[in-house]
């Protein structure tokens, strides 16, 4: 089948984001101007450049108590800084009860009991017990086309790594089984890998 997105694709449910798949999920810890702190998970995730660390997520549609967008993007508007968590298959579960459309003054910290600590470089929580944290001084917000889409760019200021995945001085995805989105209401989970040598390595 062929469809242009503008004229519909006919099918029962939108096949675009089980079409770029697996996506990683960037869990996003962000603080508001009131002290509050805010976690939801993004899937339009990655990271965009080596020197320095660079990551990026993406926002759409808007809560209703917001200004045209979502907690993370209004907090981070405010403050500029965000804390990228990694989400490992164990996860799964709290993860996703912190992508409920809950209110602005909810702690989905505290509503899925996950623990906190604070972040070492920004005024932020993490998630204390992540893979891996990545937190990040905001570099840029770009407005996307559409009602409520937005890029959020992140500068890396620091980096933790939990310690049992550390194997052989390498970062050991499958010591921890990273959760990634695809599409619908599925997901995947990486328990395998291989390595290939580049042409010229
Ligand atoms: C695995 C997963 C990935 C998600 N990815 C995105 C995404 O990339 N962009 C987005 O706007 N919402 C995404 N959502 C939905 C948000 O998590 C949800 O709208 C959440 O309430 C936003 O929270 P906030 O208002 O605290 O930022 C995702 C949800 C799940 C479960």
């Amino acid at each position: 089948m062929f469809y242009r997105p503008q004229d519909g694709h006919g099918l029962p449910h939108n096949p675009f984001n089980a079409i770029v798949t697996p996506r990683p999920i960037g869990w996003i810890a962000t603080r508001g101007a009131d002290g509050r702190d805010n976690l939801a998970p993004y899937s339009f995730f990655n990271a965009v450049a080596y020197e320095p660390p660079q990551v990026m997520f993406a926002s759409t549609s808007a809560k209703p108590d917001r200004d045209g967008t979502k907690d993370s993007v209004a907090n981070i508007r405010d403050t500029g800084v965000f804390c990228v968590n990694i989400v490992e298959f164990a996860m799964k579960d709290v993860m996703n009860k912190t992508s409920g459309p809950w209110d602005r003054e909810v702690d989905e910290f505290e509503l899925a009991e996950i623990e906190k600590a604070e972040c070492d470089t920004i005024a932020c929580a993490r998630v204390a017990q992540a893979p891996a944290n990545l937190e990040c001084k905001l570099t840029q917000i770009v407005k996307l086309p559409g009602a409520a889409n937005f890029a959020v760019f992140g500068e890396v200021t620091g980096v933790h790594l939990r310690d049992d995945c550390l194997k052989d001085g390498e970062f050991d995805v499958l010591s921890f089984n990273p959760l990634t989105r695809m599409g619908y209401r599925d997901y995947s989970v990486i328990r395998e890998k291989f390595s290939l040598q580049r042409p010229g390595e």
